[in-house]
C-alpha cells in the first residue's frame, strides 16, 4: 500500500561538504567560523540585532528566560496550547506559567483572556506564534509597555515567516527558532536566540558563554575571562553549525516549495471546508506563514480522531498536535483540571496536522484528499 510520512526531514545535499570543512579545521567544539558565519547569515536572513546559535529553542527558551530576569514570585503569561519548554523554561527561573486560552481560529494567545489574567506579579508573556503565524504585536508590545512586561517571541516553527512585514522572533525584546529536523529548515537539533534589543547584547553572550566573559576575551576586550553571570552551555558544535550553514541557503527555494504545497492542499480541501466538513487553519491578517504545517480542524475530538484513524489505516500518517499543558500532570499539580481552559481544550483535541515535507510532491496531496473524501462519500 501506498504511505506518506508526516515529515521526512529536509536536506540540501551540501550538508557532509560542509561538516568535512569542519573536520579539516579541527575545530569542533562551536562558537567557531561555522557559528559565527551562521549567526550573521541569520541576523540578515531576520533583519535581528543579534542572533546567538544555541543547541535546540528550549536552551533558546531558557537564556531567555534568564535574561528577562524572572524568578521566585513571578507570573509569566503562557498559553497552554504549546510546546512543553515554552513553559518549563519559565519554571527553570523560579517563576510560574499561566496558563492562557488560544483564540479556536488561529490557535494564537487569546489577548483578552492574557489581559484578564494580568495581576502585580505578573512580569511577562511567552508569546507563541503556533504554525508559523504571528501573534498581534502591536497589541502585545502595547501591553507590556503598560503593565512593564518583558515578552518572549517563541517562534520555534517561524524561520520565513512575518507578521507586519517584519520577521518572527524580531517583534519583541527577545525571540526564539528552533533547528530540530521536524523544521522547516534544520542541524537535527539546533535553535537560535534572537536579541532584538541592543542592551541585552553583552549579557546574553555571557550567559551563553556558560556565564563567563569569553566572547569579549576572544574579541580582545579583556585579558582573561572569567565567571560574571549564571549562565550555561548553550551553543551547539561547528558540526551542527555546518550543517545548518548548508540548509540556510536553500531557506528561500525551501520557503517557496512548501508554500506551493500548501496552497495545493489548500485548494483541494476548500470544497469540503465549504460543505462545513473541516476547517483549514489560517493564519491571521497581516501575516505572511511559512507553510510549517497544515493543520485542519474538525467539529469535534471524535470526528478528528475518527479521520485520523482512517488515515491512519491507509498508511497516511497524520497527527495530533500539542496535548494542552493545563491538562497535562505537571499542569495539575499547578492547580489546572481539564476543565480551566474549555476553548484549548477543545480546539485542540479536533485539530490534525496532514503530512508536508519536501519529498512530497503534489501527487501525493492528491492522493492524500482522496483518501481523506473516502470517509465522506457516504453522506453524498
Ligand atoms: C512552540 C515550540 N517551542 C519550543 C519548542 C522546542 O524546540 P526544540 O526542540 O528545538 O528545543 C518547540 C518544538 O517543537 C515548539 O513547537
Amino acid at each position: 500500500m501506498r504511505s506518506v510520512k508526516f515529515n521526512i526531514p529536509f536536506l540540501t545535499g551540501n550538508e557532509k561538504d560542509y561538516v568535512n570543512e569542519v573536520f579539516a579545521s579541527q575545530e569542533f567544539s562551536g562558537n567557531g567560523a561555522f557559528t559565527k558565519r551562521v549567526q550573521e547569515m541569520l541576523e540578515k536572513i531576520l533583519g535581528a540585532e543579534r542572533v546567538l546559535l544555541t543547541h535546540s529553542c528550549t536552551g533558546a527558551l531558557e537564556m531567555a528566560a534568564l535574561l528577562a530576569g524572572f524568578g521566585p514570585g513571578d507570573e509569566v503569561l503562557v498559553p497552554s496550547y504549546t510546546f512543553v519548554t515554552s513553559a518549563s523554561s519559565i519554571m527553570r527561573t523560579g517563576a510560574t506559567p499561566v496558563f492562557c486560552e488560544v483564540d479556536e481560529n488561529t490557535m494564537l494567545l487569546d489577548l483578552n483572556d492574557l489581559e484578564r489574567k494580568i495581576n502585580q506579579n505578573t512580569k511577562g508573556i511567552v508569546a507563541v506564534d503556533y504554525a508559523g503565524f504571528g501573534n498581534d504585536y502591536a497589541r502585545i508590545n502595547e501591553i507590556c509597555e503598560m503593565h512593564n512586561l518583558v515578552c518572549i517571541e517563541d517562534a520555534a516553527q517561524g524561520l520565513g515567516a512575518k507578521w507586519n512585514g517584519k520577521s518572527l522572533g524580531t517583534h519583541t525584546r527577545f525571540g526564539t527558532i528552533s533547528f530540530h529536523q521536524t523544521k522547516n529548515i534544520h542541524s537535527g537539533l539546533g535553535g537560535c536566540l534572537i536579541i532584538n534589543n541592543r542592551d541585552d547584547v553583552e549579557k546574553a553572550e555571557m550567559v551563553w558563554e556558560r556565564g563567563t566573559n569569553r566572547s569579549a576575551f576572544f574579541k580582545g576586550l579583556v585579558d582573561k575571562y572569567n565567571w560574571q553571570v549564571v549562565g550555561s552551555s548553550f551553543y551547539p558544535s561547528e558540526l551542527q553549525a555546518a550543517f545548518l550553514c548548508a540548509q540556510l541557503e536553500q531557506v528561500n527555494e525551501n520557503l517557496s516549495r512548501r508554500l506551493k504545497l500548501w496552497n495545493y492542499y489548500e485548494r483541494l480541501l476548500k470544497p469540503m471546508e465549504e460543505r462545513g466538513i473541516l476547517r483549514i487553519l489560517r493564519e491571521p491578517a497581516g501575516c505572511e506563514h511559512n507553510a510549517h504545517m497544515f493543520a485542519i480542524i474538525l467539529s469535534n475530538s471524535q470526528e478528528a480522531d475518527r479521520l485520523r484513524l482512517h488515515l491512519n489505516e491507509n498508511q497516511i500518517q497524520a497527527v495530533i498536535h500539542y496535548v494542552p499543558l493545563h491538562e497535562s500532570p505537571v499542569g495539575k499539580e499547578l492547580g489546572y483540571t481539564p476543565e480551566s481552559l474549555p476553548i484549548t481544550s477543545k480546539t485542540a483535541s479536533s485539530l490534525i496536522r496532514l503530512p508536508l515535507h519536501l519529498s512530497m510532491n503534489e501527487d501525493d496531496i492528491e492522493y492524500i484528499v482522496k483518501i481523506l473524501q473516502t470517509l465522506y462519500l457516504p453522506l453524498d
